[in-house]
């Protein structure tokens, strides 16, 4: 069984005013994104050319990177018509505040170290 490391990121708030915001958690920067209601994170360095995808937009239920616009699935990391994918990490809400496991649950990152 695996078990999580929730560390809190912020609170839901901080997120439905630009719906997205970029976290520093053990050295990993991780992008939270809240699409249709639900938190997602992703690391936030583009697996295409390392664009912040915080700076990017949201789009039709996609991340958009402001690279090359490429559109992520915040639930999968994929990238539409693209074979890389982008790390994920898991979230969890409870009373408001968002907590991550910094430890990303997509095997690109694995690729990467
Ligand atoms: S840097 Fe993200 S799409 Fe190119």
């Amino acid at each position: 069984m695996t078990s999580n490391q929730w560390v809190e990121v912020g609170t839901l708030p901080d997120l439905t005013r630009r719906r997205r915001k970029l976290v520093t958690v053990g050295g990993e920067r991780i992008g939270l994104f809240l699409v249709d209601g639900t938190v997602y994170a992703l690391r936030d360095v583009c697996v295409h050319k390392q664009r912040s995808l915080t700076k990017g937009t949201i789009l039709h239920g996609r991340v958009i990177c402001p690279g090359h616009q490429w559109a992520f699935d915040p639930r999968t990391g994929r990238a539409d018509g693209q074979d890389e994918c982008q790390p994920t990490y898991e979230v969890r809400v409870e009373d408001g505040t968002v907590y991550v496991d910094p430890r990303p649950r997509t095997p690109a990152m694995e690729e990467n170290r």
